[in-house]
This record gives C-alpha cells, structure tokens and sequence, in this order.
C-alpha cells in the first residue's frame, strides 16, 4: 500500500509525568479496597496526581516544551495547536489558547480543544493528519493533558482507582517520502450510549447549584462492566478493519500500543485481533488510566527505550466517554 505524499509522521515527543505517586496501598486507606483488587482486576499499581496548583494547561505545556525541543524545531515553527482532552482547565478559553499563550507561540495560528475522553489522541491524529494534508501547515503541535484528579469522585472505590493524571504533546510534520507516519485511520462514536460514561453537572443540560456539587455530580460515573464489553469490541472490530483498509497482516504488526483502561481489556483485544500479548506495549502498572495521554505517553516510553525502530508498523487503539473509538496505523519514521 503507497500513501499520497506527503505523508505526516511523528517529529518530536515529549511527556510531563507529575511527581506525586498514589500507590495502591495509599488507595486502601482511602475507600474500602484492596492493593490484590486492584492488580487482578485492572493491572494497576500506582498512578501520578498532580500538584494542586497545576491546571492542565500547566502539565501540558511542559509536554509542549520537550516535544517541540525533541522536533529540533523552534516555537516559531508550530503552526496550529490542538489538545485533547476532558479536564479543561475552563469550558472556555480553551486549553489550547492558554497553552498557546504559556508557550509564547505565534499569534497567527489557530488553537482549539477537542473531546473525544480516552479516543482523544487517535482522533487528533486524524483531524492534524487531513489538516496537514490538505492545509498550509506544516508542523501541528497535538496535546494531550489529563488532571483526571480533579473530576474523580474520591469516595468512590469503582472510579477512583482507576485515574491517573498526566501530558503528552507530539510534533507532527509533513514530509514528501511516500508510505512513512500516519498510514490509515478508523474512527467511531455512538453518543446513544453516552450516560454509561460521563460527568453529570456543570453544563448547560445540568449547570451547577448546590445540589449538583451536594451529589457530586461534577465528579466521573461509569458503569464499568457494561463500559468493559463494549470497549473490548469496539477496539478490536476497528482494528482488524484498519488493518483491511491499510492491506496489512497482523503477523505484520511490530507494537500494539492500546488505551491503558483495564489489563483485562488489553488481554481481550490481543486475543480478538490475533496478535500476541508480547506485542502489546503496556504501562499501566505505573500510571493508571490517563485517558487520551496514555496512548500517547506509552509510545513515548517504549520508543526512548529503544524499542520503536524505523520501518516498524506500530498499531494504535483506544476507547473512551462519548462513547468513540478507534484505530491508527504508523509506519515509523
Ligand atoms: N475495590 C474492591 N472492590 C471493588 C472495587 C474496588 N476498587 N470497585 C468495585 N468493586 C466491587 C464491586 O462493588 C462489585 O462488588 P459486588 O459484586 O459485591 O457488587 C465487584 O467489585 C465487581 O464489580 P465490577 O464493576 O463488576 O468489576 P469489574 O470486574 O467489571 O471491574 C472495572 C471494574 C475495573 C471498572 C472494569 O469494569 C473496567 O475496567 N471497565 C472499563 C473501563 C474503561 O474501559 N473505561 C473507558 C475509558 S475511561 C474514559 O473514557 C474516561
């Protein structure tokens, strides 16, 4: 299979883990749970929350900053600014103008936020990967930045230890070698599931009074089992139908890197999609769901370890709140 030129591949990367660590352990003190719990139902052991003080534009400017010195690009170089993400510092100005504005970048560029909760990174590769295509930019700075700290309801055990907080930020940048980057992109949404997976309050169907913030209404809510089956399904039928679009085997596939919600959801997608577990690049033993960061940090990680080499195809997958999902395919450059 040949991709249009240009193609759009990945220039610099950059992650901003907060230094707090709340283990397992800290959590049993907390909600009536445990450390066994929660290992053999989710595979997580620690997850990171931020200072107080940091907003999210804060942990994702800081992403920002170490991706755009990893692209060897200079801030005058970024020429639009997305971030995705569900813990806005504000409903509006958007994220992105105010990470925009920390950062100092140029003026006359757009900036705006999407929400798609833990799909949020593979549908921002889709959106910067047309925008580069068919626009006049040439390098798109895309965020993802998570204080999912501030929206977790701390009394409940079904939620609370499920989240971690955390930012990455990517350069992406189109180049004129054919069939490197982003080769092929799946995405998906069914809204008539939404209540499943939301925040209640605060806007305008439900805006905040006293009782609102009384039920914690601002807080997360899931319904984790029925979340459970539909996220194994969705991400596996969009997987095998990129891998059809893009004409590759799953033999083919060098890393899997999924949305880190649950082991046990990592371990049903492998086995549906055929592709050993082996391949499938797992961190969330050390940070919790991070919804749409964790993609994106994970790569980071397994790729300054040397793992991640040019000419890999490294498949990307994810579920999250709207409901949305999807898939996304990189040769490596
Ligand atoms: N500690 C101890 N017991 C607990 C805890 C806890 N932290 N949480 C729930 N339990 C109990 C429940 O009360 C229940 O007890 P009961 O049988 O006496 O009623 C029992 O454990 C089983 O509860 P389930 O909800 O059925 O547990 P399950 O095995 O489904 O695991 C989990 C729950 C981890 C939430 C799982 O359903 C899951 O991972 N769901 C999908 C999450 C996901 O993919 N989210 C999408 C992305 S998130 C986003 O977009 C923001």
């Amino acid at each position: 299979m040949r991709t249009p030129t240009p193609s759009v591949y990945i220039r610099g990367m950059g992650v901003y883990m907060p230094e707090r660590r709340l283990t397992n352990a800290d959590l049993e003190r907390l909600v009536e749970t445990s450390d066994e719990w929660i290992r053999t139902r989710t595979g997580m052991v620690e997850r990171r929350i931020a200072a107080p003080e940091d907003s999210t534009s804060d942990l994702g400017t800081r992403a920002a900053e170490k991706a755009i010195v990893d692209a060897g690009i200079s801030k005058e170089d970024i020429d639009l600014v997305i971030v995705a993400t569900v813990t806005a510092d504000q409903t509006f100005p958007s994220t992105a103008c105010k990470i925009q504005a920390k950062l100092g970048l140029r003026t006359d560029i757009p900036a705006f936020d999407m929400i798609a909760a833990c799909s949020g990174f593979v549908y921002m590769m889709q959106v910067a990967n047309h925008m580069l295509r068919a626009g006049d930019y040439k390098n798109v700075l895309i965020i993802t930045a998570e204080k999912l700290s501030s929206i977790v309801n701390w009394e409940d055990r079904s939620t609370c230890v499920l989240f971690g907080d955390g930012a990455a930020a990517f350069v992406l940048t189109k180049c004129n070698e054919p069939y490197v980057g982003i080769l092929g992109n799946i995405l998906g949404a069914d809204g008539s599931q939404g209540d499943l997976l939301t925040l209640p309050a605060g806007g305008s169907m439900n805006p905040a009074s006293y009782e609102t913030v009384r039920n914690k209404e601002h807080c997360l809510t899931m319904a984790g089992n029925q979340v459970f089956k539909i996220a194994v399904r969705t991400m596996s039928e969009c997987c095998v139908r990129l891998l059809e679009k893009c004409n590759v085997t799953a033999d083919q596939i060098k890393w899997v890197i999924p949305h880190q919600a649950n082991m046990r959801i990592v371990d049903a997608v492998a086995r549906q999609i055929k592709v050993p577990l082996e391949k499938f690049c797992i961190n969330i033993e050390k940070t919790g769901n991070t919804s749409a960061c964790s993609i994106p940090i994970c790569m980071e990680e397994t790729y300054r370890a040397g793992k991640i080499q040019p000419g890999d195809l490294v498949l990307l997958t994810a579920f999250g709140g709207g409901f949305t999902w999807g898939a996304t395919l990189i040769r490596w450059k």
